[in-house]
């Protein structure tokens, strides 16, 4: 019964594919081009031709009609102002020995973001590391939807990009947001958001891209040295550097020591050997690092 049932509707849905596909390569018309895209308030035009023998033919438009014309086999249809989102021109044949036909124009009406703006969500101030962060992307009165695509980035590096399905075919507000857990080597890094409108073939070549000015994040870390202990032979040139990249800056205190030294930098040659222990301390932590200072006499 199943079996049946099934066989009859594929029987069914192929009859309807043949006889729609039967019906277009009926209708002798000529579409140049076949899909037009076209910037809001911006011209277009579309020709609609035919080989053969008619009753008459025209377009039929919200705006740019032609009204029913016998003696050509070409006919254009052109709006030098398009202010209409949703506009379906068909240009119909009055044929000789059968009905009329038509043919759809596919138009797509666009325009560019009015503005592109990337900001951070519910924050404000240095970001700590390993935290995670939401920024947030608002793309303003763009259309249509469908061909938007919002791309992150994080200096020339794509993160990430989202992508509509919406069939609206009026502007938009659209907001896509990005969860961020930046590190160290994220401090001054470059966020930001560009929205592009890929519109196919027949569209503005390259694609229309508009971007965000970028959000400059500061990331706040613990200090952390590359190596935690160094041997400095005894010279005028060797330095105890206990220098260390970290943000914010870090104050400098030296165990060992007879006076309180706040440098990050010792002169090995003013220093008796031995063991010392530097640490670099911020806000969020501190880190040690022992300097062993052997004599060139090799004690
Ligand atoms: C329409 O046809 C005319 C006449 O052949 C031609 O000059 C024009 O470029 C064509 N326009 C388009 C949009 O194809
Ligand atoms: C988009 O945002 C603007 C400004 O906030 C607002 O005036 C407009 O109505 C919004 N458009 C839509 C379609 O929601
Ligand atoms: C850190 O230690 C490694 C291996 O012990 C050494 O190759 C490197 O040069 C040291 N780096 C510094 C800044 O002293």
């Amino acid at each position: 019964m199943f079996q049946h049932f099934t066989g009859f509707v594929y029987l069914f849905a192929v009859s309807q594919l043949v006889s729609l596909a039967g019906a277009q390569s009926e209708c002798p018309l000529q579409l140049d081009p076949q899909r037009v895209v076209v910037r809001y308030g911006g011209s277009v035009a579309a020709n609609c031709s035919t080989s053969v023998l008619h009753k008459g033919m025209g377009w039929e438009a919200s705006e740019g009609v032609v009204p029913v014309t016998k003696d050509q086999n070409l006919i254009t249809w052109r709006v030098s102002e398009l202010t209409e989102w949703d506009i379906k021109p068909v240009c119909y044949i009055n044929l000789i020995h059968s009905a009329q036909c038509k043919v759809d124009l596919p138009v797509t009406v666009y325009k560019t973001p009015d503005s592109v703006f990337i900001s951070t969500v519910n924050h404000r101030g240095p970001m700590m590391e390993g935290q995670q962060y939401e920024l947030q992307c608002d793309v303003h009165n763009v259309a249509p939807v469908q061909y938007l695509t919002v791309k992150w980035y994080k200096g020339q590096t794509l993160l990430h990009q989202t992508t509509f399905t919406d069939n609206i075919k009026t502007p938009e507000n659209k907001t896509v947001t990005l969860l961020i857990r930046p590190d160290r080597a994220d401090d001054e890094a470059e966020y930001w958001c560009e929205a592009e409108l890929d519109l196919g073939a027949e569209g503005p070549q390259p694609h229309p891209t508009i971007s965000a000015k970028p959000l400059n994040v500061e990331v706040y870390y613990k200090p952390k040295h590359s190596n935690s202990t160094e041997t400095i032979i005894q010279d005028d040139k060797d330095m105890l550097d206990c220098t260390v990249k970290v943000n914010p800056a870090p104050t400098y205190t030296w165990d060992h020591l007879k006076e309180k030294i706040s440098s990050s930098v010792l002169k090995s040659s003013e220093l008796s050997p031995g063991r010392y222990t530097c640490t670099a301390t911020n806000t969020l932590g501190r880190d040690s690092k022992v300097f062993i200072v052997k004599s060139t006499g090799g004690f």
